[in-house]
């Protein structure tokens, strides 16, 4: 920046920075994102990973549907292009929270391999840890803790997520979650192990 800018936008000699405010916390911020069927234990597996950090002394963020599509997406659907638009507007949001040290925990489909690779780059590679919580699509539709494949077949709902609309399986996830194989506690294990090394603080 040069000198004139300095004078005319003072502002830069005292904006914070990331690393400032991971300082204050004590923890290196992240984004863990969960890709996966709807069904597949996405928020469940979600709100036991923040418990886990917050023992642990980690200040974290959920983020997904119930708190985004209710509110600011709340104007959006799910054809392709209204997914796309949900999930940026979310990656946005969630560079916010990154830039604020805080550590993010993203629950959404995210059901393409173009979805994944929108958000990864708003985010920013080094900072986005991606998690495939996968479980077959029969297991989840048996699960149907919504009830909404029951409504997809019955062809009351419209673009269901792997009943008339596609999900890609993930092909390099960094941590694959099988949910019909594993209980939320060896799956919070699991999650831990690969995320602690790159949350905790090193001076
Ligand atoms: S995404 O595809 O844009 O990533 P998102 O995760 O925000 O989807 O929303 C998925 C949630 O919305 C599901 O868990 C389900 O509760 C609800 N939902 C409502 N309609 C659909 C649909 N057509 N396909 C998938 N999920 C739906």
């Amino acid at each position: 920046m040069s000198d004139t800018n300095k004078d005319i936008y003072p502002v830069f000699d005292w904006i914070l920075l990331k690393s400032n405010k991971e300082e204050l916390l004590k923890q290196h911020a992240q984004v863990i994102w969960m890709t996966g069927l709807s069904g597949a234990g996405k928020s469940t597996i979600a709100a036991g990973l923040e418990k886990a950090l917050y023992k642990r002394g980690y200040l974290t963020q959920i983020i997904d549907g119930d708190n985004i599509r209710t509110g600011l997406n709340r104007n959006l659907g799910f054809s392709g292009e209204d997914r796309n638009e949900n999930l940026r507007r979310i990656a946005e949001v969630t560079k916010l929270f990154l830039n604020c040290g805080v550590i993010t925990i993203n629950s959404f489909i995210t059901p393409t391999k173009e979805a994944r690779q929108l958000v990864k780059k708003i985010v920013g590679e080094d900072s986005f840890i991606e998690v495939f919580i996968n479980a077959p699509i029969e297991v989840c539709e048996n699960r149907d803790v919504k009830g909404l494949y029951k409504k997809a077949r019955k062809g009351l709902i419209k673009n269901f997520t792997g009943i008339d609309s596609p999900f890609e399986p993930p092909e390099n996830p960094d941590v694959e979650i099988r949910t019909d194989q594993l209980n939320i506690d060896e799956a919070i294990d699991k999650l831990l192990t690969f995320i602690i090394p790159k949350i905790e603080y090193k001076e």
